[in-house]
Formats: structure tokens, sequence, C-alpha cells
């Protein structure tokens, strides 16, 4: 059976970082909510001009936007997928219900100490969206991502006062899908603290367990 998961966790508790883990691992497709609005954004595309706003204020995008981007994504796709950043709320849940089979939902627990720290010392690639940590994760070569040149930023979303309230968001809108996923028994919690590759460890053991 192939593996569709939804990657569920606070805003930084290394969904993206893993998610770059286990594609390279479970070769299945990514779709990343965060990257293709952002990706939108920096293309001054329709859906990025009305998206800035809600991300810069750490809001969710209206629903209709980012469902119609999840549609276009899964249609025609073959083979398992991860879905990191999505779904975010309760009527994103029920409608990706109504077209993929999900089978698997893994929460990163992280406390809000880490999650502060995690982000204030991000870096993110403008091109190839890699994301770096000034002390855990460092660029080899300074400002520029190692994997392919491109400079290394600081989201505009990661300000203090954002950050605060995209926690806020997350408690309010997004924490609710894991009573959700646990009702249809396909949740698993992951420790999310600690080094990036004892969460890998942990998060493929709790991925392999699901599956026997
Ligand atoms: P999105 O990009 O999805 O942001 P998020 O959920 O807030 O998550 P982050 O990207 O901030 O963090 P992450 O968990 O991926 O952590 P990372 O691996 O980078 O969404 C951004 C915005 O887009 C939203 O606010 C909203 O406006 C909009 N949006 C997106 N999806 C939407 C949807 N479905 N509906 C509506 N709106 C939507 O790690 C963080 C840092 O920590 C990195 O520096 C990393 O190197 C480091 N790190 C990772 N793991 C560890 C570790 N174990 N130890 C130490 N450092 C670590």
């Amino acid at each position: 059976m192939d593996l569709k998961i939804v990657l569920l966790g606070p805003p930084g508790s290394g969904k993206g970082t893993q998610t770059e883990r286990l594609v390279a691992e479970f070769g299945f497709t990514k779709i990343s909510t965060g990257d293709l609005l952002r990706e939108a954004v920096r293309n001054g595309t329709e859906l990025g001009k009305q998206a800035k706003g809600f991300m810069d204020a750490g809001k969710l995008v209206p629903d209709d936007l980012v469902i119609g981007l999840i549609k276009e994504k899964l249609a025609g796709l073959k083979g398992g997928f991860l879905l990191d950043g999505f779904p975010r709320n309760l009527e994103q849940a029920e409608m990706l219900d109504a077209i993929a089979d999900i089978n698997l939902a893994v929460n990163l627990d992280v406390d809000e100490q880490a999650i502060v720290d995690r982000i204030a010392k991000r870096r993110s690639c403008k091109q190839c969206n890699e994301v770096y940590h000034l002390a855990t994760k460092p660029s080899k070569k300074g400002g520029v991502c190692d994997k392919c040149g491109g400079e290394l930023y600081q989201r505009t979303d990661d300000t203090e006062a954002v950050v605060r309230e995209r926690l806020r968001v997350y408690k309010e809108r997004t924490l609710p899908l894991t009573d959700f996923y646990k009702k249809r028994g396909i949740l698993v919690n992951v420790d999310g603290q600690g080094e990036i590759d004892d969460v890998f460890d942990r998060t493929l053991k709790a991925i392999k367990k699901s599956r026997s």
C-alpha cells in the first residue's frame, strides 16, 4: 500500500526538515503548501498576491486558495505522497478526505521554547527552499545554499510578533487535527525534540511500525 502521509506539528517543529529526509528515504512525492505559497509570492502570481498579506501576518491563507492548490497537485498523482503543512484546519482535513485516502498522520511534538529558538535562527534558500539553522544546521558556505548556491534569507513571517500569532493560530485551528486523526486510528505522535538525526530515526520507526 502506498504511504499517504500528513505531517502535523507547530511552526518550526521541523516538518520541512524531516520531510526532506523522508522523501529521500521513501521516494514519495512531497507537497508543501508553505513552499508552494512562498514560490507563488516570489513569482508575483495572482495566488501569491492574494496569499502574501495573510502569510506576513501569520494568518492562514483562505481555504479556497489552498484547497485549489492541493487539488491541482494531487490530480493524477501516482504513488505515495507526504503533505507538509496541509491540512491546517478541520475544513481542509474534510476536503482532503473526499479526494485522498490518507493512511497516516505523523505529529511532531516540540515545546514552545525550542520552537522560538529554531525559528529565530532559521535561514532558508530563496531558490530551492532548503532550510538551515545558524547553530544546528549551518550552511557550509555562509549566506549561500550548499545545494544550489541560492541566497539564504530570513522568512518575513519569522519575526517574533508573527511567530507568536502563528503559534496562536496553530493552537486554535490546527491542533484539533490531532484528535481528528486519532479518532480514525491513524495518528502517531513523535517526540520532535533533540538532534535532527534522532527525530528522523524516531519518525522512521513510527512509520515502519504503523505499516507492520
Ligand atoms: P509553513 O511554511 O507551512 O510554516 P509552518 O507550519 O509555520 O512551519 P515552518 O515552515 O515555520 O516550520 P517547520 O515545521 O517546517 O520547521 P523547519 O523544518 O523549517 O506555512 C507558512 C505560512 O503559509 C502559514 O503561516 C500560512 O500563512 C500559509 N500556509 C501554509 N499552508 C497553509 C494551509 N494549508 N492553509 C492555509 N495557509 C497555509 O525547522 C525550523 C528550524 O529549526 C530550521 O532552521 C531547522 O534547521 C531547525 N531544526 C529542525 N529540526 C531541528 C532539530 N531537531 N533540532 C534543532 N533544530 C532543528
